[in-house]
């Protein structure tokens, strides 16, 4: 059946964390309970976007969000964070949710519905790089100010076309693998790579910062293969799977996501093989499930890109229709977690 996309959810839920300043342009300091985020660091400012003519008189802080989907249990744990700091916020936030099943023309469609609402500012992951000139365009039009969140947009793109990103550095996520990997190895071996979605920035840029680091600094390691397991545990066990049959040895594989490094440890079982020994692993992300792989021997580092970041983006959106200035880039402040970090205590302590 047809999956019928647009599932907006409106929240409307009250709130007593909500700490609203008098002209209701501030939204609630609220704390997930997965984690706080951590500072946020920058480089430009990005320019105020002018006031929008025709927007509501809303007072409370009109947010469209419109998701990518639910391919791993990092976007899960991203918009569980969003959606719970939205419903302790109600009365000074209004959150406009959409699921776009992961695909760009229904996060354009629901931009585009945000837009004709009027909200207050736009966010969203852009599901990849490529094709956001037209519907930004439109959001300039309406003065409505666009955070992007977690990907970024192709460096081609006007960058004035956004206000600003909240997201890892996801280039940096890619040498600090690559630096893991070369260790696990020994600085020799035969890896592959299963990246993520096709045209993601976060795909691409783990990508390029994995292959350059290893190119120029680990010349007795050779990247075999490298396929798109599209950021999914199903996918990324069935590319390590046809991976296995194809070459007769691999000591080393470098997952864009800790979904696909679950997957791929999977695989590597039913080969036979012990994952995080006879095949090291290294993931991205963090999530609770990558540091029980970690704990129990059969994942080897995963390289952290923090889904928490509903206050960044309450805060930030709030800043905007404030008509204050940001940084363009709110960069996550990640952490590399080696085997050796990974203790009983972190893993209880991951939420997500
Ligand atoms: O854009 C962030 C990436 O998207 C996460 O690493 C991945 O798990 C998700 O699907």
């Amino acid at each position: 059946m047809k999956k019928v996309f647009a599932m907006m959810l409106t929240a409307t839920m009250s709130l007593s964390l909500a700490a609203c300043g008098n002209s209701g342009q501030s939204t609630a300091s609220a704390t997930s309970p997965a984690a706080t985020n951590p500072p946020a660091e920058s480089s430009a400012q990005a320019p105020t976007p002018a006031p929008a003519s025709g927007k509501s008189a809303n007072d409370k802080l009109v947010v469209g969000f419109a998701q990518i989907g639910q391919e791993s249990g990092w976007r899960d744990a991203e918009t569980n964070d969003i959606q719970w700091y939205a419903a302790r916020a109600t009365d000074t936030v209004e959150l406009h949710f959409a699921d776009a099943q992961q695909k760009q023309e229904n996060q354009i469609k629901a931009i585009r519905s945000f837009i004709e609402m009027g909200v207050d500012v736009i966010a969203f992951p852009p599901v990849v790089e490529t094709g956001w000139e037209a519907v930004l365009t439109e959001c300039q039009e309406a003065g409505i100010p666009v955070i992007l969140v977690d990907r970024g947009i192709d460096a081609n793109t006007d960058d004035s076309l956004y206000t600003t990103m909240i997201a890892s550095d996801h280039v940096w996520a890619g040498e600090q693998a690559a630096i893991a990997m070369n260790d696990l190895l020994g600085g020799s071996g035969v890896v592959v790579e299963l990246e993520g979605t096709v045209g993601a920035s976060a795909a691409v840029q783990r990508k390029q910062g994995f292959d350059e680091y290893i190119a120029a600094n680990c010349s007795g390691i050779e990247i075999v293969a490298s396929q798109t397991g599209d950021f999914t545990r199903a996918q990324g066990k069935e590319v390590m799977e046809s991976f296995l049959k194809t070459y007769d040895k691999i000591d080393g594989v470098f997952c864009h996501n800790d979904d696909m490094a679950l997957g791929a440890i999977e695989a590597i079982k039913e080969a036979g093989l012990k994952p995080g020994e006879d095949i090291k692993i290294v993931g991205v992300d963090g999530v609770k499930g990558a540091f029980e792989a970690i704990l129990a021997g059969e994942m080897n580092c995963t390289v952290e890109c923090t889904p928490i970041l509903a206050n960044q983006i309450f805060d930030t959106a709030a800043k905007l229709k404030a008509g204050e200035s940001v940084d363009k880039w709110i960069m996550s402040a990640d952490e590399v977690y080696t085997a050796d970090r990974v203790t009983a205590d972190v893993v209880d302590g991951r939420a997500y």
